[in-house]
């Protein structure tokens, strides 16, 4: 996915762009670019291959005081290298249009012969170029909005666009369709972005705009319309999130940031939502009537990426106390894969961003199908949380390192909640639900305990120049090692793996030698002698064991070769502790490495393509 942003107001163009791309950087970093227009300048365009550091080594030796309306443009590349000349905005044939598209045009081939045979010339291998192109063509006869609509009448795919235009310099035209667009009102001007994260620090006020709907924004006004261009009335929303909450204070990372405030991330996350007293879960939003839960047949998770897992772990979780048959879905598999759906089947999808393609594609597969969609997202207003028919916030607050941890242990917070609150209208009694709720209540206080614990730092030292990683556990410590995994892939490129520990012997045991490092999850529970069975299998080859045990385990010095302990909880909240000491394994190896943490090469904090 990319970010899109575009400003007309009183302010330096140039500058309200540059921060609002710098807060847009998650969203991908390939290349970045902006065009600036001005009635007597006319239209000023900069792009750079990389990062927004790039291109302000360039722009900021140029005076582009006189420019007040602009778009701009970071990119996560999908069609065409990442380089300068495939880098947005593109222009028309003229360089009196330029356009930044987030989205793909799946038959820009077919267009782009058309506009060839047509005279256009092309300079891009992208395909957006052909938007612009196509825009120009009806722009030498109809106003730019009309121009744009025509345009994408042709069009498949998904986009948020922005559009200027030399003929008409005094205005933006914007649409979405697909790819998530917000537009942010100031007291000095409009601002469109791909996230409400590029206009916080000018305003908090907000509209998000829904598919086919169609931005003019002017110096002192803008208007809103269907794709019929009829006018349309947008409710302004509250952004309740802080600008502090985006910006990194004394951390060198946001990652780093991130793990440490799941201390009370997890917290957030629960509150308001605990009856210790009845040991229940209050769970407003779900938009489901007694009867509908109580007919619950089977619940399907659909997420993609550490979502996931965390889908994963509800699987382990809710069948365990709820006894209600759960399914885990790749969003993109289930997408295409006419999967068999029921009546009593609730599907609810898990996304961070809550603008995953893959996962919102999904979300309207099964919707089209008549099943009932629950939301456990964390952005207020995303297109899955309008979307759903009901669900759960997860208030994990923004999160800008684009490997996902904090967002992670609150959407396990929430599906504790979920399985108590489904299990208690089930089988559950009020103190068993009590006894999950209190210990719940300790559970930030224990992870302040891992984070204050630097040993993993000093096994990071040990094994950062590893080539390769195996992660074992069992039960819902399995999900775990997977994302234990998947944490060191994304962030460190080494090859790692995630395995049930049993499922070891199976295969991956081949791979088993004195340079693997194997980390496992052996906790005090009642699998525990299993685990241990597992550690000898990989010790007899000289594996090298790192341990996840429980906090006065001395046995596992018999059994392990490295040791980070977490505090003792119960078996249904554990995850929400082992999962610390891998993200900081993770973190730590990678800074070691030298790799950008925060902006890790080929990712992006959420993908809005399929
Ligand atoms: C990937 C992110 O692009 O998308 C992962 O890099 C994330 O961190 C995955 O887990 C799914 O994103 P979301 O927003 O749908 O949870």
């Amino acid at each position: 996915m990319c970010g899109i942003i575009g400003y007309i107001g009183s302010e330096t163009a140039c500058k309200v762009l540059a921060n609002g791309l710098r807060r847009l950087e998650y969203r991908g970093y390939d290349s970045v670019g902006i065009a600036l227009m001005d009635k007597e300048e006319g239209l000023f365009v900069r792009k750079r291959q990389g990062k927004l550091i790039e291109l302000e080594s360039v722009v900021n030796k140029e005076n582009l005081a006189a420019y007040h309306i602009g778009i701009g443009h970071t990119r996560w590349a999908t069609h065409g290298e990442p380089n300068e000349i495939n880098a947005h905005p593109h222009t028309d044939c003229a360089l009196e249009i330029a356009l930044v598209h987030n989205g793909i045009v799946e038959n820009y081939a077919v267009l782009k012969e058309a506009l060839k045979s047509a005279g256009h010339v092309f300079v891009s291998d992208t395909d957006t170029e052909v938007l612009v192109h196509m825009i120009e063509h009806y722009h030498k006869e109809l106003p730019l909005i009309n121009s744009v609509i025509e345009a994408l009448e042709r069009v498949e795919g998904t986009y948020a666009i922005a559009v200027v235009s030399a003929k008409e310099p005094n205005k933006i035209v914007a649409v979405r369709k697909g790819s998530p667009l917000v537009l942010g009102i100031s007291e000095h001007g409009t601002i469109i972005a791909s996230d409400t994260n590029a206009i916080m620090e000018y305003t908090r006020k907000v509209v998000y705009l829904n598919d086919g709907e169609v931005i003019e924004a002017k110096n002192d006004s803008f208007n809103i319309y269907d794709i019929d261009l009829n006018h349309i009335g947008k409710k302004v929303e509250a952004i309740d999130w802080d600008i502090a909450a985006i910006e990194k204070g004394d951390f060198e990372h946001y990652m780093l940031k991130e793990i440490f405030e799941q201390q009370s991330t997890v917290q957030d996350s629960f509150r308001g939502r605990i009856i210790p007293e009845l040991g229940n879960a209050r769970l407003d939003g779900l938009a489901l009537t007694d009867e509908e839960i109580s007919n619950i047949q089977r619940i399907i998770f659909i997420a993609c990426g550490t979502s996931w897992h965390a889908g994963l772990i509800g699987e382990y979780l809710i069948e365990e106390y709820a006894r209600i048959p759960v399914e885990v879905e790749y969003a993109s598999e289930f997408r295409y894969r006419k999967p068999v759906l029921c009546k009593g089947d609730l599907v609810i999808v898990i996304s961070q961003s809550g603008e995953t393609a893959d996962t919102l594609a999904a979300l309207r597969e099964a919707k089209a199908r008549g099943i009932k969609i629950m939301g456990i997202t964390n952005v207020v207003g995303s297109t899955i949380a309008r979307e759903s028919d009901g669900g759960l916030y997860i208030h994990a607050g923004s999160e800008i390192g684009v490997a996902s941890t904090k967002a992670f242990t609150s959407q396990l917070t929430v599906i504790v909640l979920l399985t108590i609150f489904l299990a208690r209208r089930r089988e559950m009694t009020p103190q068993e639900g009590s006894a999950i709720i209190s210990e719940l209540e300790s559970i930030p206080g224990k992870i302040k305990t891992i984070l204050d614990d630097e040993t993993v730092i000093e096994i990071a030292k040990i094994f950062k120049d590893s080539k390769n990683f195996i992660y074992l556990g069992r039960g819902a410590q399995f999900p775990i090692a997977l994302e234990g995994a998947l944490k060191l892939k994304e962030i460190s490129y080494i090859h790692a793996e995630g395995y049930p520990a049993a499922e070891m012997k199976h295969g991956p045991i081949a791979l088993i030698d004195e340079n693997m490092p194997v980390v496992f999850i052996a906790l005090k529970d009642d699998i525990y002698k299993k685990v241990i069975n597992n550690m000898q299998e990989v010790r007899a080859r000289k594996g090298k064991i790192i341990a996840i045990a429980t906090e006065g385990d001395t046995e596992i010095y018999d059994h392990a070769d490295y040791v980070i302990y977490v505090p003792a909880t119960l078996s249904i909240l554990s995850p929400l502790l082992t999962v610390v000491p891998l993200q900081l394994l993770a973190y730590h190896v990678a800074v070691m490495k030298g790799c950008d943490v925060d902006r890790p090469r080929n990712l992006a904090k959420s993908v809005t393509v399929e």
